[in-house]
């Protein structure tokens, strides 16, 4: 409401409007006007009228239907009505009533009651306005409420929605991870972080341990990993657990059966029942594993026999040979205690140690095997020496003795033996025997390996005894060559003293000649050989004197021609002699020849220059001096510058020059002298 109330007059009858005038604006009242009911329907349309005077008898539209038409529009239905009329009857009343107005003024109208109803309805107004707006302010609430309402419903809804499509991704989701868990052909175990029970596990990992789920809902990591490797696979767990690594590879695992399987573990962490606990997925590297080692085993098999073939090929002694093979066998195959041991060639049911390689030192060799010892230790090798079969204990229990070795080896848990045969002219002589400190060691392959090796070493015992015999058959024919070598100079020597005995001036001279000749032909570089046929040349050379007459030979007169001409056949008769033994070298040319000279001037054929055999001109040069320098019965020695005079005289007329040279040479520059 404005500071003053518009009251709207509506009168046909200008006089009656004036006059309402009059009586309200001193009161202070603004007044608006309409002359009928269509102008005052405008008006209240464009104005704001807080109470309407209204005439009821107008031409067109009544003060009744004007009053009708105020109730039925609700902005303003509510605006107070006072109809100013001459009609009063009740009909009238009632009819103004029923059309809505609020209250009566009759005409003419007295200025009193007419302030009186004004106020009064302007008060109902006031009244009805904060009433009005108290309602629409009431009505704005209830419809922000109803529209909080609705948006909380709504969000409700949608909740509720997301909610219903969570829950349906959830379920979705859990059947797929059900499904994967249990179709997973990796095994899957939920374990308790800290209690190290399990919680879950897949089908894939009961089949891998052979256990139900529910059998293994009752163990825990200790129940499921051998007890050596424990320590390391619970590290692994924690570690997993902390979140310091993901991948625990290698592991051993226990299957209800007690045989091992291996088992790369991939670990992540999760909260179960607000419990920390780790996921392994077991992956079954087993047959990997299984095939990693064999291929390991094969190579390991391989390299031994490689390393041991160079060692047979260079070896040269038996005991060398057997003992490089343990160590290598030992060293590359990572063996504990390798040996071999060789029957007694006089007790055939003892066995000898030969050779030994292990982690500490043994005295093998006088160690003694009897092989009828019914100790069941011995039980394998009586069985390889034998049958000539190889022999292997795969699974031989913890702490049991192995039938050789140092005293400690007593306590090692040994739990692998194999024992190959070794052969020697087609038996069996020997066993080559191999410890191993797990159990299932040799598997098919390396048994096949290792054989091959033991023949292999059969064959180098053989190959080295063989060689042997060979050495000692040719140390014999030497020993006997050398005994006939000794038997033939013996027989020469025999001979020359023979020979000179009839002729004790000429009295070794063959020896000193022989001396002097060997020097020459040494000094000259001739091989040993020819060395040794000049020899038996030298010693022989005078031996067809024989056939001459001892007074010619020791006559101290100079001879006649007759007599000389006997003297010139000895080289002759010598090698005619001489010709029937069988030497190794032309002995009897070599002597034939001895008193030929370069000119051709010599005897008994006049041969002249490379006619002549080297040998015989060697001969001839070492006669001629030792004659001319040793006494004789026609005359006195001439002394060794003389005959080295007429050498040096004679050099390349009669006498080779280079025998010549080294015979001075000799004598002058090396102090040879005769014995
Ligand atoms: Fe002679
Ligand atoms: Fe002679």
């Amino acid at each position: 409401m404005k500071a003053n109330p518009v009251i709207l007059i509506v009168d046909d009858q200008l006089q009656n409007i004036d006059l309402l005038e009059a009586y309200l604006v001193p009161q202070g009242y603004e007044i608006v006007k309409a002359a009928n009911g269509e102008e005052a329907l405008e008006k209240l349309s464009g104005n704001q009228i807080d109470l309407i005077l209204l005439d009821v008898i107008m031409p067109g539209m009544d003060g009744f239907e004007v009053t009708r038409r105020i109730r039925q529009d609700d902005k303003i239905r509510l605006l107070p009505i006072i109809l100013v009329t001459i009609l009063w009857e009740t009909e009238d009343r009632i009819k103004g009533i029923e059309a809505g107005c609020d209250d009566f003024l009759s005409t003419p109208v007295d200025k009193t009651e007419l302030l009186v109803r004004i106020r009064s309805l302007l008060k109902v107004k006031a009244y009805n306005d904060l009433m009005s707006n108290y309602r629409k302010e009431l009505e704005s609430e209830v419809t922000r409420r109803s529209d909080e309402l609705k948006h909380a419903v709504e969000n409700l809804q949608q909740e509720n929605a997301e909610h219903k499509r969570t829950e349906e991704a959830l379920r979705d989701s859990e059947a797929r991870y059900r499904a994967l868990f249990e179709i997973s052909a990796d095994g899957i175990l939920l374990a308790d972080t800290e209690t190290k029970t399990f919680k879950y596990a897949n089908p894939a990992l009961c089949r891998m341990l052979g256990y139900t789920e529910e059998e293994l809902k009752t163990l825990s990591l200790a129940d499921i990993h051998p007890k050596e490797d424990l320590p390391r696979v619970i590290a692994e767990f924690e570690a997993q657990a902390r979140g310091e690594k993901t991948l625990a590879p290698d592991i051993p695992c226990l299957r209800k059966d007690g045989t091992v399987l291996y088992a790369d573990i991939n670990t992540t962490t999760l909260t179960v029942d607000n419990r920390p606990c780790n996921v392994g997925f077991f992956r079954d590297i087993t047959d990997r594993k299984r095939n990693e080692e064999r291929l390991q085993k094969l190579n390991r098999s391989l390299k031994i026999i490689s390393e041991c073939n160079s060692c047979l090929v260079r070896a040269t002694d038996e005991k060398d040979l057997l003992n490089d093979v343990c160590q290598i066998i030992r060293k590359t195959g990572e063996y504990p205690i390798v040996w071999i041991g060789l029957l007694e060639i006089a007790e055939k049911d003892v066995l000898r140690p030969v050779a030994y390689a292990g982690s500490e030192f043994f005295d093998y060799a006088s160690e003694k095997i009897d092989l009828t010892d019914p100790n069941g230790r011995n039980k394998i090798l009586r069985s390889v020496l034998s049958s000539g079969q190889f022999q292997v204990c795969q699974k031989l229990p913890d702490g049991r003795q192995p039938c050789f070795g140092p005293p400690s080896a007593a306590n090692q848990p040994y739990r692998s033996i194999l024992s190959l045969p070794l052969f020697f002219d087609n038996r069996t002589m020997g066993a080559l025997t191999i410890y191993s400190a797990s159990a299932d060691t040799f598997d098919d392959e390396e048994k096949k390996l290792l054989l091959e090796l033991a023949d292999d070493i059969s064959y180098g015992i053989s190959a080295l005894r063989t060689g042997v015999k060979h050495q000692r058959a040719e140390e014999q024919v030497m020993i006997n060559l050398t005994k006939i070598e000794n038997a033939l100079e013996g027989t020469v020597m025999a001979l020359t003293v023979t020979s000179e005995m009839r002729d004790p001036y000429t009295a070794g001279h063959q020896r000193r000649v022989t001396h002097l000749a060997c020097a020459i032909a040494q000094d000259m570089g001739l091989p040993k050989d020819r060395i040794n046929a000049i020899r038996v040349a030298g010693l022989l050379h005078d031996i067809g004197k024989i056939t001459i007459p001892a007074e010619i030979l020791t006559k101290p007169s100079k001879l006649t021609d007759v007599e000389f001409a006997m003297i010139k056949i000895h080289p002759k008769a010598a090698h005619d002699i001489i010709k029937s033994v069988d030497f190794p070298w032309p002995v009897a040319k070599y002597i034939l020849q001895h008193h030929e000279k370069l000119n051709g001037s010599g005897y008994p054929s006049g041969l002249k220059g490379d006619e002549i055999l080297m040998e015989s001109r060697i001969l001839c040069v070492a006669d001629i001096v030792e004659a001319m320098s040793s006494h004789r019965p026609y005359r006195p020695a001439l002394g060794i510058d003389a005959a080295l005079g007429d050498m040096l005289a004679n050099k390349g007329v009669l006498y080779d020059p280079v025998v010549v040279d080294s015979c001075v040479k000799l004598f002058r520059e090396k102090g040879f002298k005769f014995e």
